[in-house]
């Protein structure tokens, strides 16, 4: 019921600050020069895919509070992912699920860069319903439920920024800050990898915006290194478009959550071709491959309103 997801939103906007606390503490920590929390990094599958103390404490911590509230939910959490390694981490269509990364962006944690967040999805028949995104390092709180907005800091409206661009990537090229990610995948496969896929994005962003002749380029290209936040910044009109291709449903959920209910758009897609003849399709949790476009409007800031 609409009452039920109430007050799962208000729960999890809570869980998701308490998380953020603890990130907060442990960066902290880091500046600080620990020598014990440089030594936590553990390598995944590849040397750049990496585990520190901190996701698995975050994460253990989230997991806790949803099972003592909600049993009867699914949660699904990268570490307890990576730890398992079943498929049960599969997105039900029946169960509400959690679906949670406690530290997205876990490179920028041990470099001390501070694009970190904690990423708290929500899901209702199969569809994202609930995102929570906290940033601490940059107190940064984006929050969204399914009907009733998407916020910054629970006070500002997403987007934020007033701009006309349209809802396409056809146009959005020309003055846009485009970003990318580059995953963690560094295994050379030979049938045009995600390297020269982006390259080719790259290009055609660049490209595309030259042939308007108004000194039209691509305004910038970013990589924050992490999936979550790159939503988030596209949800608050920061960025154009954002595209990535090899993200779990951790990485995305609550971004995606977000940057639906801003106004954005999120497909399941590689970047196009030929840009006119674009097909947006539903985005589709587990796909691994995402492009994201910015809202269009609105065309006013709104303050002082609680966001929940
Ligand atoms: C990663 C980050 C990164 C993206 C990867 C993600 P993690 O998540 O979001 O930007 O390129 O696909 O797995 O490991 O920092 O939680």
């Amino acid at each position: 019921t609409e009452q039920e997801l109430d007050e799962i939103y208000t729960f999890a906007v809570q869980l998701g600050k308490d998380a953020g606390k603890l990130l907060l503490e442990a960066a902290q920590l880091r500046f600080a020069g620990s020598e014990s929390t440089v030594l936590e990094v553990e390598e995944k599958d590849s040397s750049v895919d990496i585990v520190t103390k901190t996701d698995e404490d975050v994460e253990a911590f989230i997991k806790t509070s949803i099972e003592a509230k909600y049993p009867h939910h699914k949660f699904i959490g990268e570490e307890t992912y990576s730890k398992g390694a079943s498929r049960s981490y599969l997105i039900s269509d029946t169960t509400p699920t959690w679906c949670v990364d406690p530290l997205d962006g876990t490179v920028n944690y041990t470099h001390l860069f501070p694009m970190f967040c904690v990423s708290i999805g929500f899901i209702v028949a199969g569809k994202p319903t609930i995102g929570v995104v906290y940033a601490p390092f940059l107190n940064q709180l984006f929050t969204s439920c399914r009907g009733r907005g998407a916020w910054l800091n629970e006070t500002q409206r997403l987007p934020l920024i007033r701009s006309p661009i349209p809802p396409m990537p056809v146009n959005a090229p020309s003055g846009c800050v485009f970003s990318c990610e580059w995953g963690k995948d560094r295994k050379d496969r030979p049938d045009g990898n995600l390297y020269r896929k982006v390259e080719s994005f790259v290009n055609m962003a660049a490209e595309v915006g030259g042939r308007g002749g108004k000194g039209g380029m691509v305004h910038g290209i970013r990589s924050l290194g992490s999936a979550t936040m790159d939503l988030a910044y596209t949800a608050m009109g920061a960025f154009d478009i954002w595209w990535e291709g090899g993200c779990w449903e951790w990485d995305v959920a609550a971004g995606i959550a977000i940057l639906q209910e801003a106004g954005g758009l999120v497909t399941s897609a590689n970047p196009p071709d030929d840009p006119e003849t674009a097909e947006i399709q539903e985005v589709r949790l587990g796909s691994r491959l995402y492009l994201a476009i910015r809202p269009a409007g609105p065309s006013k800031i709104e303050t002082g309103r609680e966001g929940q």
